[in-house]
């Protein structure tokens, strides 16, 4: 058998599909398909399941629920991915990508996991603050789509003070790359302190808020995003991450 991994004897732990572990077989194939536990126990029974081309009449046969190839009917069931959705307070200095050909940090060197995630948009790497990262696809996707007009603000820290004609410029839309940005809301952070804005937008451009600003001859001395739609890195210090709620996951879903 060219699989080592997968142990013979029934077990009684209550070891979970998880992603680094392993599972009895009923419970993996009950978790990966649309069958009950106990309808799976008799298929089992039957010898419709083979684990590695070798048929496995046990349920309760340990296998390694990613390396092993576990056959029902014929057919490859397959580990579901179970989705993760994380919010980083994204610290200056880190690149935001999976992989950098320079070697430079990046934001996966602080995530501490083993599963395949990527962040959703991008921050420069002197921006700091909320940062998504997932590896649900879909709804990467929803987020970043224009038409979904997820609210993303920025703290911004200016060389001098911003005067009200520019700031309704900006607020209009300015053209970037031979295209008008779209409305944004530009506020004083702080009533008597003219050059700390914040300006919220529903696109992501590269580098577009820092963009917006040296068009009209600023110099962008800090940025940080304090907010992603209803989420704020409250609580977490630069560095630090935490888990998506379901609400806060569904937030976005039903938006
Ligand atoms: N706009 C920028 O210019 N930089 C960022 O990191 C995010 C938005």
């Amino acid at each position: 058998m060219e699989k080592k991994k997968m142990a013979t004897k029934k077990s009684n732990s209550k070891t979970s599909n998880n992603d680094t572990g392993t599972t009895r077989l009923n419970k993996f194939l009950a978790n990966n398909s649309e069958f009950a536990r106990r309808k799976i126990d008799e298929m089992i029974q039957q010898g419709r399941v083979t684990v590695n081309h070798k048929l496995i009449i046990e349920p309760g046969v340990q296998i390694d629920n990613l390396k092993d190839e576990v056959r029902l009917d014929g057919e490859r069931i397959r580990e579901k991915i179970k989705k993760t959705y994380i919010l980083l307070h994204k610290p200056i200095g880190f690149i935001t990508t999976t992989d950098d050909e320079k070697n430079r940090k990046t934001v996966m060197d602080i995530i501490k996991t083993s599963e395949k995630l990527f962040p959703i948009g991008r921050l420069d790497i002197d921006t700091s603050g909320v940062l998504l990262l997932t590896n649900d696809g879909d709804f990467a996707n929803k987020l970043m789509h224009p038409k979904f007009k997820v609210e993303k603000t920025y703290i911004v820290s200016l060389s001098r003070p911003l005067d009200e004609k520019i700031r309704l410029k900006l607020a209009g839309g300015i053209k970037l790359d031979g295209k008008k940005t779209a409305p944004a809301k530009i506020e004083f952070v702080n009533k008597d302190v003219f050059d700390t804005v914040a300006i919220t937008l529903t696109e992501g451009r590269n580098r577009q808020v820092r963009r917006m600003f040296e068009n009209y001859g600023f110099f962008v001395r800090k940025l940080h995003r304090s907010l992603y739609g209803h989420l704020t890195v409250d609580g977490l210090n630069a560095g630090e991450y935490r888990k998506l709620s379901i609400l806060e996951i569904n937030k976005f879903i039903n938006k």
